[in-house]
């Protein structure tokens, strides 16, 4: 019994649901392990799942996506989570941080041009805003873009870049008018074929090892104007968009993460003897599993919450801040306290590489940490609610 049943999921999304789930079962599962092992890109599934629309899902099929709803995105996204984060994280990037941003800001030859071979899972996006000396605090980056007639030159290094290594688009933020502040923001597009852009070292990561992570460095870079995304000075509420939206999509990565972690538990609880029982016979162990029980469906209702306000703001154009930073913070909480329990519950087993326990424990941290970590979610959320700064 889950609470999907409090949504009464019609034909479309459990149609979705059960294919993300049966695509991530078949393909993914057999070779997540090797792929996390070696920390290579895994470029065959990433192609099958933009062959099956899974890059582009509410994008609208005149730009190459499925045309699907935001339910439906957190729906598949959370069944390819649950087998493997990595994939999971490579997903949310396409959709969320990239293909959204450029649905909601961009101009109709911007939308053709860049969403349309990342929606039908022909080339790979990225987002990048973070910098060496700027993360938590976005608005005082660095990186410097400065117009001279019909181009933008850009100059800096960012970090953390999720896909960078394979990407072929990039959403980027710079200063255009530095001494503003972040009202001095301004995002282009860039297209990663052209001279200035420089992939840089790539990070060594606990977990998500499969996705590729790395600095970028543009050395006098040159984007034509008709590429600036939205007004000079619109790049810092671009970028905060766009995160509510991506915000969403790392709480159903972490729900999936949750789930993989519970149900490994559950079912080494009934099956696992110790002192003439079933372990799940003694509290220590079936407590735990309440628990991790609880959470994972509280997050699973305010991320649909969550959806359901996205999905909304498409017509209205209210802003679903609240409802992105409260599913990301409980759903990332709730998928390193699950994956903590897990380990634990499966004791030596769940610290070998024989199971997937261990990796679900290095898969949750990163969702506590990137796209705002849980510090920024609870100053977001008390921000909007007090009203205070
Ligand atoms: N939507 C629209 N506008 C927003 C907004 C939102 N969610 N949040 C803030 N704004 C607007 C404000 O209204 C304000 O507008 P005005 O200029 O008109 O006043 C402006 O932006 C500045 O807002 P704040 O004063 O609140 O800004 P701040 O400097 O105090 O910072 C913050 C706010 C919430 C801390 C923000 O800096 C933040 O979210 N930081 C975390 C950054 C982050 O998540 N980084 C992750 C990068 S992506 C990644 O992880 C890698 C990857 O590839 C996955």
């Amino acid at each position: 019994m889950s609470a999907n049943i409090l949504f009464h999921l019609d034909e479309e999304h459990e149609m979705i649901r059960q294919t993300a789930g049966d695509f991530a079962r078949n393909e993914i599962a057999p070779i997540a392990a090797d792929f996390d092992e070696s920390g290579e890109f895994p470029y065959e599934t990433i192609k099958k799942m933009g062959e099956m629309g899974f890059m582009g899902i509410e994008m609208p099929e005149a730009y190459g996506g499925a045309g699907m709803d935001t339910l439906a995105y957190v729906l598949a996204l959370e069944e390819i989570s649950k087998v493997d984060a990595a994939h999971g994280v490579i997903m949310s990037v396409n959709n969320s941080l990239y293909c959204f941003g450029i649905l909601i800001f961009g101009t109709e030859e911007q939308k053709q041009k860049f969403i349309r071979p990342v929606a039908s899972g022909k080339a790979i996006g990225a987002y990048s805003l973070t910098e060496p000396m700027s993360g938590s605090d976005a608005g005082t980056m660095r990186m410097r873009a400065v117009r001279d007639g019909d181009h933008y030159v850009l100059n800096g290094r960012k970090s953390w870049v999720t896909s960078a290594p394979v990407a072929d688009y990039v959403v980027v933020f710079a200063k255009t008018e530095p001494e503003k502040s972040h009202r001095g923001i301004s995002a282009f597009m860039i297209e990663t074929n052209q001279p200035g852009f420089v992939r840089g070292k790539k990070e060594p990561k606990l977990g998500i090892r499969a996705s590729a992570t790395s600095e970028i460095l543009f050395e006098d870079y040159h984007a034509p104007v008709e590429n600036r995304l939205g007004e000079e000075g619109d790049g810092f509420k671009i970028a905060m968009t766009v995160l509510d939206a991506g915000r969403i999509g790392i709480a159903a990565q972490a729900l999936g993460i949750a789930e993989a972690a519970y149900e490994a538990s559950l079912n080494y609880a009934i099956e696992r003897e110790a002192f003439g029982h079933k372990i799940g016979e003694f509290q220590g162990i079936s407590f735990k599993l309440a628990d991790m029980k609880t959470r994972i469906e509280a997050s699973r209702l305010l991320i649909y919450q969550a959806a359901l306000a996205k999905q909304r703001s498409k017509t209205t154009g209210e802003r679903f801040t609240l409802e992105a930073s409260m599913a990301k913070l409980f759903a990332s909480e709730t998928a390193m306290f699950a994956a903590h329990e897990a380990v634990q519950i499966h004791a030596g087993i769940g610290y070998s590489k024989e199971l997937p326990v261990e990796r679900y424990f290095r898969d949750a941290k990163i969702t506590e940490i990137y796209e705002g970590t849980s510090e920024i979610q609870r100053l977001v959320i008390s921000r909007l609610e007090t009203g205070l700064r």
